[in-house]
Parts: C-alpha cells; sequence; structure tokens
C-alpha cells in the first residue's frame, strides 16, 4: 500500500479514544497517562487547537476497515504555537505521514500569523529528534525533571517569521479553521 492511501483529516470525537491510545502507547509510554479520551476530546473540540488524524481506510496489517494510523495536536496562540503531541504508528513510519502533519500545521500556522513552532520531547526520543530536525526545527534547550519529575526534555523551536506585528494586508484565516 502506498502513503497516499493515508489521508490526513481533522478529528472528531470518535477519535477521542483511539488517539489517546496512541499518545498512551506511543508517547507517554512509562510516565503515565495524562492525555487521556477525556483531554483528548477537549482538544478536538478546543477552537485554539487543531487535531489530525492520519487515517486509513483499510488496516493493511488486520485486513479490515482501518483507522487512525499518527496523529498530532497543535495549540494556537497569538504569536506562538505548540505542537502537543504527534506520532505514527509503528508498522507507517518512515512513509512521510509525520511529514505531511507537519507541513499540514505549519501551513495553518503561516495562515495564522504564528511566527514560531514551539514543542518539547524526551531528551532520550532519538528518532524523534532527527525527525523534527528534518523538519526544520532546532533544540533551543534542556529542561531536567520536565517529565514527572523523572525525566529532562528538550525543546525545540522553528521560526516562521520574525516575532512582532504582522505584515500590512495581512487577513485572519476564516473562524473556526486553524
Ligand atoms: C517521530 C515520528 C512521529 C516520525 O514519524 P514518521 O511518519 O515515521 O516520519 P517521516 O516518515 O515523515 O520522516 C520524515 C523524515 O524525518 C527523519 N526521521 C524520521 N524518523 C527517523 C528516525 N527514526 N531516525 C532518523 N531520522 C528519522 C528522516 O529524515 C525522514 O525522512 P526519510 O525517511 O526520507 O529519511 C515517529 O517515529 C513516532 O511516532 N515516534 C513515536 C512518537 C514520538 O516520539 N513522537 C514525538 C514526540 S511527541
Amino acid at each position: 500500500m502506498t502513503p497516499t492511501a493515508i489521508t490526513l483529516r481533522l478529528a472528531e470525537p470518535a477519535d477521542a479514544r483511539p488517539l489517546a491510545l496512541m499518545s498512551r502507547d506511543l508517547i507517554e509510554a512509562g510516565l503515565g497517562w495524562k492525555y487521556d479520551p477525556a483531554r483528548i476530546a477537549r482538544a478536538i473540540v478546543d477552537p485554539n487547537v487543531t487535531t489530525l488524524v492520519a487515517w486509513e481506510r483499510e488496516d493493511r496489517a488486520l485486513r479490515q476497515p482501518g483507522g487512525a494510523v499518527g496523529f498530532s495536536i497543535m495549540h494556537f496562540g497569538e504569536e506562538r504555537a505548540h505542537l502537543v503531541l504527534l506520532a505514527v504508528r509503528p508498522g507507517y513510519r518512515r512513509e512521510g505521514i509525520g511529514q505531511r502533519m507537519i507541513e499540514w500545521l505549519v501551513e495553518s500556522a503561516l495562515t495564522a500569523g504564528i511566527a514560531s513552532l514551539h514543542l518539547e520531547l524526551r531528551e532520550t526520543n532519538e528518532a524523534a529528534r532527527a525527525f523534527y530536525r528534518a523538519q526544520g526545527f532546532t533544540e533551543s534547550l534542556r529542561v531536567p525533571g520536565y517529565y514527572s519529575g523523572k525525566e529532562p526534555a528538550l525543546r525545540m523551536i522553528r521560526m516562521l517569521r520574525t516575532a512582532g506585528p504582522l505584515p500590512a494586508g495581512w487577513q485572519p484565516p476564516p473562524a473556526g479553521r486553524h
């Protein structure tokens, strides 16, 4: 199956549980489960948050109706956007799905006049470090004990424009969609 069989779309309330399970198993393993179905459901309906789902029509491993194979959650502030969670299921990695989600989010952020994108990740997560570097992020800070007082985090940043007033002629995006 080709990567084009995976489509990206905005999440709906019914996606909350599968996305929360991915967060628990692929991102939060060993740290407790903060992004449970209720929290993800709140993110999905929050107008300041974009929650994306990478969706496969047919599950390639189980040969049955598919489901979510990846997801990402980004919170939009005035000038800064925070990439809260992003994951792709193991059997679907290195096919460009993560990159496609970042491209959608960057386009949304540019439209919304965002100046910089921010994220944290576990210092030991070499795969994600390499992934975010490949997406134009640079490491800005190490934060000891960030994860439940146990593990250090790395902060990464990608600048989209110089912070400050928006250029003349900029228009806000349509309401309800980032
Ligand atoms: C990090 C993650 C989201 C990457 O998703 P992905 O869909 O496999 O990434 P892509 O296929 O779009 O990769 C794009 C580029 O990033 C880099 N990259 C991605 N994964 C990499 C890895 N394991 N090692 C080195 N570079 C990597 C490569 O340059 C890659 O391009 P290439 O495949 O042509 O070499 C995925 O590994 C994952 O879900 N990890 C567990 C969850 C996680 O750590 N999330 C981030 C913290 S919230």
